[in-house]
């Protein structure tokens, strides 16, 4: 009986050192990720549009660009690496590109036929498989922001025009004047545009189709999230929906990719493109950049569409078919990236 019961103690205690380290690495870490996700490395992309930005641009304007790109990238950057979430980092780097008037989205969005702007953007989150998007703001500081809250707490996904302003209305997010988006030398641009008929369609280079911001990353437990925000295309009609807010198209996350597109909406919607680089992914077992470069440069047409993309195992792809595209990156224990030509 002694001898059953010390071999039973023996059994016992043998089982528990066996299991005690496996149930240690598993437990939860305030909620943010388990030792068995320690190994996850966060990584960021953001682009502030593709086109084809002259090489010979004058060094001021060039270094205000850099200086921007890599602002908004730290801003990225510090929440992912104090264990933020991949939602957070997107927003706020997204955000902060907004308000720069440098680039096409939120102050500095391009303008309609009719004058005025016409905002766009999309957030997707891969591990929820959750998103929310709203297209035509006009009085929504920032967009995406706006995206966000339609993810969490509405039961829709797309909410346009009237519509998402209205419901901008049931929010917090912050509005302002119309106005407030219009930046002279812009406008200039627009009205120099519209006046001389035919200007749009002979301007080489499909570069009155560019401009857009985006950011995509994942986090330290993997979370993948895609964020999109634009004033869609120069002199587009009123009503007019582009690539951005549409899901699948130029913006898209799931368990394994999160992407963002800028350029030609209209060809990026008609390849389903954000999506189509995931799809290539998860069924032909192709690599990130494999399935970045098939996209980009088989599928889309020279000129037409630039692309961030990263992956679960935090690999990072930034191509173009433009001349060039305004982007940063980062990764951790990485290199930083910060460049607008190839
Ligand atoms: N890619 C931005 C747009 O076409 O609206």
């Amino acid at each position: 009986m002694k001898k059953q019961i010390s071999l039973l103690s023996l059994l016992i205690l043998g089982t528990l050192l066996f299991t005690l380290p496996m149930s240690l690495k598993a437990q939860d870490n305030n909620g943010q990720q388990s030792a068995d996700e320690s190994d996850q490395k966060w990584a960021i992309a953001l682009h502030g549009g593709a086109g084809y930005v002259s090489p010979n641009m004058p060094e001021e304007r060039k270094a205000a660009y850099m200086a921007a790109l890599d602002s908004a990238l730290a801003i990225g950057v510090e929440i992912l690496e104090q264990g933020g979430s991949s939602l957070d980092a997107v927003e706020q780097t997204v955000r902060f590109l907004e308000d720069n008037p440098l680039f096409n989205a939120g102050r500095g969005a391009v303008f309609t036929s009719e004058g005025k702007n016409e905002l766009d953007a999309a957030i997707m989150d891969g591990s929820q498989m959750n998103a929310g998007a709203a297209t035509g703001l006009t009085t929504v500081k920032h967009p995406i922001s706006l995206a966000r809250i339609i993810m969490e707490e509405s039961r829709h996904i797309l909410f346009a025009g009237d519509g998402a302003e209205q419901y901008a209305d049931q929010t917090t997010v912050e509005r302002v004047d119309p106005d407030y988006f219009k930046v002279p030398a812009r406008y200039e641009a627009w009205k120099r545009a519209n006046e001389s008929q035919g200007y749009l369609e002979s301007q080489p280079n499909n570069a009155w189709k560019m401009g857009t911001v985006g950011c995509v990353a994942v986090d330290k437990t993997g979370r993948l999230v895609a964020g999109t925000s634009t004033g869609g295309m120069t002199n587009k009609r009123y009503g007019r929906v582009g690539d951005v807010p549409i899901i699948g198209s130029g913006t898209y996350a799931d368990e394994q990719v999160a992407v963002s597109a800028t350029g030609w909406g209209e060809r990026i919607m008609l390849n389903v493109s954000a999506h189509r680089l995931a799809s290539h992914i998860r069924y032909t077992g192709a690599s990130l950049q494999e399935s970045m470069n098939h996209l980009v440069y088989e599928i889309l047409n020279e000129g037409e569409a630039g692309f961030i993309a990263v992956d679960r195992q935090g690999n990072i792809s930034m191509e173009t078919n433009t001349g060039s595209m305004f982007r940063a990156s980062q990764s951790e224990g990485g290199e930083k990236t910060v460049a607008i030509w190839k």
